[in-house]
């Protein structure tokens, strides 16, 4: 450790460097959050944290990237409400999220919006339901893989509507946004903080919040709810990882070090614009994290298993 710091952490062992995967493309959600914290957890380290996308399989080749990692703090992962859900998706899923990893905190809890094309004849989310029902396999969807936030989106729609979309898997939804400005894919369940800029920008339309309530970062668009689906809510959790065994030590000062990215009052702000403030800090706590963790694997199990949509 570095002598004679003023600061109330000590600096990161050793000063290497921390690879952040993110398990997605660029540009999507967990881009958007990852390159965030690994730049405010930079500087309360001291230490370069370098985020580094890997993308495919809704995320678990990511994920088992650093479940293979070594466990001494330089390979940490941020990854949402996939890793709940890949566990009854893949019927061989090369890891196990609760033994496979040390818990380092929940990040975010981050709404999520249905989106068409520019040119989509739908011009509320009841139209879009409608549209749906009437010939739901004619209808292009796009995800990021099959244990991605979006695919479970989609998933729950499918379920909720009785009917099976047309769907196109991407590496995330960094990829899926051009497909969609060119209206070469109909619609698409993403996340607020990818899809925010873009409804701003007016280059897609946005039909419906899943949130209980309408959301101040989306103005104008109602929820799902309201818009004819009863029951229709879901919201995406992130936390941060390690790999199993990573000394306590490692994961205390891991764990410091998101409590103080999240506590950056430029974080605090471009996150909230992006419709997901940061989790309350008794819940940027591995304890709570893996407690949640757990609990989520069994709430999606039933749910997911009565969908049918599975992968070896
Ligand atoms: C991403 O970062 O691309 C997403 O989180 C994809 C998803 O989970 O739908």
């Amino acid at each position: 450790l570095l002598a004679g710091t003023a600061r109330a952490q000590s600096a990161w062992p050793g000063g290497q460097p921390i690879t952040l995967v993110i398990p997605f493309a660029p540009g999507g959600p967990t881009d958007a959050v990852g390159r965030m914290l690994a730049e405010a957890m930079s500087r309360d380290l001291g230490v370069n944290v370098v985020a580094q996308n890997v993308g495919g399989a809704g995320g678990t080749i990511g994920v088992n990237r650093v479940a293979q990692a070594r466990p001494d703090g330089h390979t940490i992962l941020l990854h949402n409400i996939g890793m709940s859900t890949a566990p009854t998706l893949y019927r061989r899923l090369p890891y196990n999220p609760l033994t496979a990893f040390e818990m380092l905190g929940l990040v975010t809890a981050t709404p999520m919006v249905w989106l068409t094309r520019p040119d989509f004849p739908a011009a509320n989310f009841g139209e879009m339901i409608r549209l749906i029902r009437e010939g739901g396999e004619r209808i292009n969807l796009g995800n990021a893989g099959l244990g991605s936030a979006s695919q479970l989106c989609g998933t729950l729609l499918q379920a909720s509507l009785g009917t099976r979309f047309t769907t196109v898997s991407f590496a995330g939804s960094g990829p899926i946004y051009p497909e969609l400005m060119a209206n070469r894919l109909d619609i698409y369940c993403d996340q607020t903080t990818s899809a925010i800029p873009f409804i701003q920008a007016g280059q897609i339309k946005a039909l419906a919040v899943t949130t209980p309530a309408p959301l101040p970062a989306v103005p104008g668009v109602p929820t799902a709810v309201q818009g004819g689906l009863p029951g229709f809510e879901v919201a995406i959790w992130h936390g941060l990882y390690a790999p199993a065994g990573t000394p306590k030590p490692v994961q205390d000062r891991l764990n410091a070090a998101l409590r103080f990215a999240l506590a950056d009052p430029r974080v605090v702000e471009r996150m909230t614009g992006l419709g997901s403030p940061p989790e309350p800090v008794s819940r940027q706590n591995g304890e709570v994290h893996r407690a949640h963790l757990a609990a989520e694997i069994e709430r999606w199990r039933p749910i997911l298993q009565a969908a049918g949509q599975f992968a070896d």
